[in-house]
């Protein structure tokens, strides 16, 4: 069993592979956190808390006598507010109209084979009963009210994950206002964390910054309804001389699509809590009697060997026990986007052109983007008209698909069910289907307004129109797109009083949608995608096994793109394609190679028009699939490794994929500035067997060598010049 439970010291240790999480009721039946780090035995590690008389930390109503035990600064599981904790806290809430005050003692607890589920929300699955992997219920009750608070954790003990999430159960009799519900919260009562987390903006997401941590609280957080693009729902904890292969880090990605909160607080003697969860800012949850609420699911790294310990877990673990599609294991389509190459200007022969000669290429599918329903000719209109417009395609949606899959190539369609535009039959006939604020005029943003999927019927509508094209033709992939960050937060069905609720029952009703949709079409690959990378969440991976990761298709700054996304998130998730140069959004121009093996990095695509491209081009289109095909099984299912960093080596950022047995190895290396009288750059191979022998473009070389040695790059022979390199164990 990963989780032990000695009853007698009240102690709860979870192992898994390399790490040891400890909780322990203590005499008063709080739940204190007592450890959480590199694996241990089940001592009981509450001697590490020092009691002390401390001016300004009151005691909790029970303990009178005691001064030198108080909430403000003994680590807890689950910390609430109202009980003398003034840091940031897991739980706020109150009986309807009342002051909010919380004060959670022990009540039960259960372990159970397998893995817990959360109804209506995405969370990491097992097998039913699966060795290995279990779940630990802890239940705490609030001391006053028939309040129930569920902790839930799921040990992957061979995986070497924690997830943790909360229910909170109402039996009060009368209804209870939740204004806060973290997924968790962890308490380490060392000093001297730093923080590492993925900021960014449109068409420049999940850029790495690394900082001291403040006393006081930093948070990274999205209140745009969306993961978003400008904070990646992911955090880690690191130790201040934590590096890519050596030291300790830890770990945090929510699994969960919307507006989300990571708050870190220093406090009063130097220790470090983090709490993460749904964004408490606009959340006001009111929770009838008898009724309970899900807070989302965290899933918890801890890694003694560096970052790329906990990169390689979380990318395992979510592919193995997050990423459900059928896809998964299968060789994704090596597509062409007609996005970048026609915008909303295209025409049936336009697209068979493209088709033609992503044909003659050996692709494998062409993707239809925006553009191809309603009066859509240009992002202004028509969003939510989900009608094939035929006068412009010059053929039904059928023989469109049907003239492409006789060319060998399946078919992948956009949409963007979330939306509407103002101009659109959709809004003439619905106007309350959009968020609008009654009395104010709504914030726009790419000329278009958010559909109230909260609202069943709103979700209705829309699947019932995406049905009727879909069942239309033979369509086998779809892209579904989230074109602006929501506002306008008001629900024209919600009672008074429960607009609060609005934005988690949006992304409830969103992963209901993806789920009809995947039910009706189990078949379907499903890419997700929010103006590129704006939704890129663990969340969403339970029902889209790759993302568009950037609306920025420039392959030197997609070297900073996909590495911060490497970070957490398995390499076949991310969707990378080949585009034209000089690129659309900021005009570099790279070599067709470099663009291709950057693109390899991911789930590899084109987005140009095919049929413009040079012969040389065509016959490097050819090499590039051709390459993919071969080498696809160690690039999605081996070990990926950042060799180096964009932000630390301005000369050249390379990675490396490595199939499990260690057979094969490719490196990757993009070369970022030009020297005269260069040097050439040595890098050091990751993860071969040290005793092999492997050939590399016909040369032997022992796998110690090449990683303790390691490897002279080809010196670059033009601006962004790249290599990739593969090595074969003899
Ligand atoms: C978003 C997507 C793009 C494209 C356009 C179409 O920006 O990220 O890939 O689909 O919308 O409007």
């Amino acid at each position: 069993m990963a989780v032990i439970y000695q009853e007698k010291s009240g102690l709860f240790t979870l192992q898994t592979k390399t790490t040891t999480y400890q909780m322990k009721v203590d005499k008063y039946g709080v739940l204190l956190h007592t450890y959480y780090g590199p694996k241990t035995d089940a001592s009981d590690y509450s001697y590490l808390i020092m009691p002390a008389d401390r001016g300004y930390s009151g005691q909790p109503g029970d303990v009178q006598d005691e001064r030198t035990y108080s909430l403000d600064f003994y680590p807890r599981e689950y910390p609430v507010y109202g009980n003398g904790d003034y840091r940031i806290v897991g739980m706020k809430a109150n009986l309807k109209g009342q002051v909010p005050a919380l004060d959670l003692r022990y009540h039960s607890s259960r372990v159970m084979k397998g893995k817990y589920r959360l109804e209506g929300l995405p969370s990491m699955f097992a097998e039913e009963g699966e060795d290995g992997v279990d779940t630990l219920e802890v239940v705490l009750k609030d001391r006053y009210e028939d309040l129930y608070v569920h902790l839930l954790y799921g040990v992957y003990e061979e995986d070497d994950v924690i997830t943790r999430a909360v229910r909170v159960e109402n039996c009060t009799g009368q209804a209870v206002e939740l204004k806060r519900v973290m997924s968790m919260s962890v308490d380490f009562t060392e000093r001297g964390f730093e923080l590492v987390h993925f900021y960014g903006k449109h068409a420049m997401e999940r850029q790495m910054e690394r900082q001291a941590l403040p006393h006081g609280i930093t948070e990274i957080s999205s209140r745009r309804g969306t993961s978003s693009h400008h904070h990646n729902p992911f955090v880690v904890l690191t130790r201040k001389d934590t590096t890519e292969d050596h030291g300790e880090c830890c770990g945090f990605a929510f699994v969960y699509s919307g507006s989300f909160k990571a708050q870190i607080e220093v406090d009063q003697i130097h220790q470090t809590r983090l709490t993460m969860g749904i964004n408490d800012e606009e959340f006001c949850w009111k929770l009838e009697d008898q009724e309970s609420f899900i807070a989302p699911e965290v899933c918890m790294v801890y890694s003694e060997e560096g970052f790329t310990g906990m990169s390689r877990r979380f990318q395992k673990a979510f592919y193995r026990r997050l990423i459900r599609s059928p896809w998964k294991d299968r060789m994704r389509p090596i597509l062409v986007n007609n996005w970048e190459a026609t915008y909303f200007d295209f025409d049936r022969e336009k697209l068979m052109k493209i088709a033609r000669q992503a044909s003659e290429l050996g692709l494998d599918m062409l993707v239809l983007d925006d553009g191809w329903f309603g009066k859509r000719n240009n992002d202004n209109c028509g969003l939510g008209d989900w009608v094939v417009n035929e006068d412009k395609l010059g053929c039904s949606m059928k023989e469109l698909v049907q003239e492409v899959n006789d060319l060998g190539l399946s078919f992948g369609l956009w949409f963007e069910p979330e939306m509407v535009s103002e101009d659109s039959d959709l809004y003439r006939e619905h106007p309350d289907f959009a968020f609008q604020i009654p009395g104010r005029s709504p914030v726009r943003s790419r000329n278009q307004l958010v559909l109230d999927i909260s609202r069943k019927d709103v979700r209705e509508y829309v699947e019932e129109r995406m049905f009727r094209v879909l069942d239309e033709a033979n369509i086998v992939y779809v892209k579904w797109d989230m074109n602006r960050s929501i506002e306008n937060v008001y629900s024209a069905l919600l009672p008074e009083g429960s607009q609060g609720e609005i934005l988690h029952r949006y992304v409830l009703g969103l992963y209901e949608m993806m789920e009809h949709l995947l039910e009706r079409y189990p078949n379907l690959l499903l890419e997700g995608c929010s103006g590129g990378g704006g939704r890129f969440d663990a969340g969403m991976l339970y029902y889209a096994p790759q993302i568009w990761c950037s609306d920025n298709t420039d392959a030197v700054e997609r070297l900073k793109i996909q590495y911060g996304t490497s970070f957490a998130y398995p390499m076949s998730s991310i969707s990378a394609h080949v585009s034209v140069c000089p690129n659309h959004q900021n005009g570099r121009v790279t070599p067709f190679k470099t663009r291709g093996i950057c693109a390899m990095q991911g789930a590899f695509g084109y987005e140009l028009d095919l049929s413009k491209l040079s012969d040389e081009d065509k016959e490097e289109v050819r090499r590039q699939v051709k390459f993919y095909r071969e080498n696809y099984q160690v690039i999605q299912s081996g070990d990926y490794y950042r060799i180096t960093s964009p932000w630390e080596n301005h000369d050249v950022t390379a990675w490396s994929y490595v199939a499990q047995d260690a057979s094969k190895a490719i490196l990757a290396a993009v070369f970022t500035d030009l020297h005269g009288n260069p040097v050439a750059e040595r890098v050091r191979w990751r993860g071969l067997d040290e005793k092999a022998v492997y050939e590399i473009d016909g040369r032997e070389y022992t796998g110690a060598a090449l990683m303790h040695g390691g490897y002279l790059l080809p010196v670059p022979q033009c601006n962004y010049d790249s290599c990739m390199l593969v090595a074969v164990r003899k």
